[in-house]
């Protein structure tokens, strides 16, 4: 008898189904009143007393296995009747996460968005530009120091070859393009010959505005920054005007708004002045608009160049430039926005 519940439970234990009906069919055949198991409790009245012990266990340990098998079949046949589910082509896809935009990203767009709404176009030039662009043709005199290899990276080919150092080159572009009136921004890369810290990179972002028309003013540019500002960062932000020099502006002047890392207490990011520079502007350089074919006696107009990771470092209290290239999921993620 032991060598047939042997026999018995390697039957058990082989036996595979697919459907529940299968499963209900191997449960009535063992476990049914008339099944194999109360079969073998039958026979158990004839087995000898020295080996009811061990007979008793075994038929019992049987039992137990057919139970266990018929488990485990249910749960097979109900993850994959699961898994069928899952590739139902008619049901709704799982959902997608979405990624974020880039930190700059999202102040560009959103600084696009401020001027467009006061009727700045946007325009464009290239990364690779020539020393007329870039320099000469904004003024700057031929030994200008901006021009040494140490601040621009030029082309060992061509030496009037070079990637510009400033978006001003765009301005240039445009002026020479079309005839005022002329208001727009240009967004873009620029690249200096910079060693790599938490305040300087060798490549970061600008954007560019200019203004042409007859009676352009001082006062509008004024306006048109404060505007910016508030817009950007709030009504409550306190701004100011400081005094610069630009050589393709005149008068020139830089702007700077409070730093939003101290609250203006003073800290090390705004060297204890409580003030962060976002911006240089002024009134464009007669000679300027005369090296781009526009005539100054007739047209002003103004200028401003602001770094989007300066902004992007109040609004966001970044303080490492570093960490705007570096691509890091971690850093990326946390920057949701409509922009
Ligand atoms: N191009 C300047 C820079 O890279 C910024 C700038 C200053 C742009 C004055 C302007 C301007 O258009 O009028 O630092």
């Amino acid at each position: 008898m032991l060598h047939n519940i042997e026999r018995i439970l390697e039957e058990v234990r082989r036996f595979s189904a697919d459907s529940r009906e299968e499963i209900e069919q191997f449960r009535i055949k063992y476990l049914g009143k008339k099944g194999v198991i109360s079969g073998l409790f039958n026979e158990f009245r004839h087995v000898p007393a020295a080996e009811k012990k061990i007979t008793g266990q075994k038929i019992n340990a049987l039992k137990q296995s057919v139970s266990d098998r018929i488990d485990a079949l249910l749960e097979q046949v109900a993850s994959e009747a699961s898994a069928d589910i899952a590739t139902d082509l008619t049901l709704p896809g799982p959902p997608l996460q979405l990624g974020s935009r880039h930190p700059i990203s999202i102040i560009r767009n959103q600084i696009i968005e401020i001027f467009s709404r006061i009727g700045f176009t946007i325009s464009e030039g290239p990364e690779i530009e020539d020393d007329w662009h870039v320099f000469t043709a904004l003024n700057f005199p031929p030994e200008h120091p901006a021009k040494d290899m140490q601040d621009t990276f030029f082309i060992d080919k061509d030496p009037d070859i070079l990637l510009r150092t400033q978006t001003s080159s765009v301005q240039v572009r445009v002026m020479e393009n079309q005839p005022p009136p002329i208001r727009t921004i240009s967004p873009g890369r620029v690249f200096r010959n910079e060693a790599v810290s938490a305040r300087a990179h060798c490549i970061f972002h600008q954007v560019e505005g200019l203004y042409i028309d007859e009676h352009v003013s001082f006062a509008d540019l004024k306006q048109t920054l404060l505007y910016f500002a508030f817009e950007m960062f709030g009504t409550e932000i306190g701004t100011r005007l400081r005094p610069s020099y630009f050589p393709f502006t005149e008068p020139s002047a830089e702007m700077d708004v409070r730093c939003q890392l101290c609250g203006g207490k003073g800290c090390n990011v705004c060297k204890y002045t409580g003030w962060l520079e976002i911006l240089g502007c002024g009134m464009v350089d007669p000679h300027v608009l005369e090296f781009s074919g526009i005539d100054p006696e007739k047209y002003t107009g103004y200028a401003f160049g602001m770094g989007i990771e300066r902004v992007a470092m109040l609004k966001y209290q970044v303080r490492d430039l570093r960490l705007y290239f570096e691509n890091d999921i971690r850093f990326l993620e946390q920057f949701r926005s409509a922009y």
